[in-house]
């Protein structure tokens, strides 16, 4: 059985339980990390570290984030657990007023805090072999997606759509131009360039993005950021997503199209390479 942490304890699994009236189970209030293990390291703390403190201060929810606590308590549970390959999981709630009511509890009330581990292998995956296929999907999420809320409802019911349709996952589309996939950032490639939309309120400001297309830089591939649509996704060369449990993942088809030769592309994969080389010197 898992230990887990919940509000300054470390217990059982099947002792770790919260209150009907938490804001995070009545109103979807609370903002969560996904922090990935490898080799029983952290992948990107720091960032995922500092996004928590931002999606906290967006919702004007005054929680202190102390990052040597947090760095602590992420590694207790990959010890206690054991976890050598997987994911940590972080969700603060603005905690339980007593009772059900949509203006915000007194500042008083204490924020619920909760991590637990997930065992997965991440490296090493059929995936970065295979690939993934994709469909689109209508971006009917709120404006606010930089905040990374627990609303994920609509990202899931998009995943559902995705299976639905023998696709492993869905991109979604808002106006004719994509703007990510349901838990990942998206990106394509056309003529040597690396193209992905830019950041704004209507995406995620993903940590594994932002050390891609450091790497990027690094091996001095071209990147365009801004917006792209479809037709342009159908037609690019390669296309991969990125975040923190998947690093980067090819796409090799999207809405039944073939994306390039139907195979990982070649820059996807020197960008996952160099992505796992400097995260794992830089794991803490
Ligand atoms: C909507 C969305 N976009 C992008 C990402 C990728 O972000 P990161 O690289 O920080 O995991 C996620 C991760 O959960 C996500 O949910």
């Amino acid at each position: 059985m898992r230990t887990v942490y919940l509000n300054g304890d470390y217990i059982p699994e099947d002792q770790a339980t919260v209150s009907i009236f938490d804001r995070g189970f009545l109103f979807a209030d609370g903002v969560y990390e996904v922090t990935t293990v490898v080799d029983g390291k952290l992948i990107g703390f720091d960032g995922h570290c500092e996004r928590l403190k931002r999606s906290l201060k967006e919702l004007g929810m005054k929680v202190e984030i102390d990052r040597d606590e947090m760095l602590e308590i992420h590694r207790e549970l990959v010890k206690r657990n054991n976890i050598d390959q997987g994911m940590i999981y972080l969700q603060v709630t603005r905690g339980n007023p007593g009772d059900r009511d949509f203006a915000f509890p007194p500042e008083a009330t204490k924020p619920t805090m909760v991590l637990f581990t997930q065992e997965k292998k991440v490296v090493g995956t059929a995936v970065e072999t295979q690939g993934l296929k994709v469909v689109s999907v209508d971006d009917l999420r709120w404006g606010r997606r930089d905040i990374k809320t627990v609303q994920l409802l609509y990202p899931s019911l998009a995943k559902m759509e995705a299976k639905a349709k023998g696709a492993d996952d869905a991109w979604l589309v808002q106006d004719g131009f994509v703007t990510e996939g349901t838990s990942n950032n998206a990106y394509i490639v056309k003529d040597g360039k690396i193209i992905t939309r830019d950041l704004s309120h209507d995406i995620l400001h993903g940590i594994t993005r932002k050390s891609v297309l450091a790497c990027a830089k690094l091996l001095q591939m071209d990147v365009e950021e801004r917006p792209f649509t479809l037709e342009e996704a159908y037609a690019a060369d390669e296309a991969f997503s990125t975040s923190a449990s998947g690093f980067t993942n090819p796409i090799v088809e999207i809405d039944n199209n073939m994306i390039g030769s139907g195979k990982p592309g070649p820059i996807g994969d020197r960008l996952r390479a160099l992505y796992l080389e400097e995260n794992l010197k830089a794991a803490v």
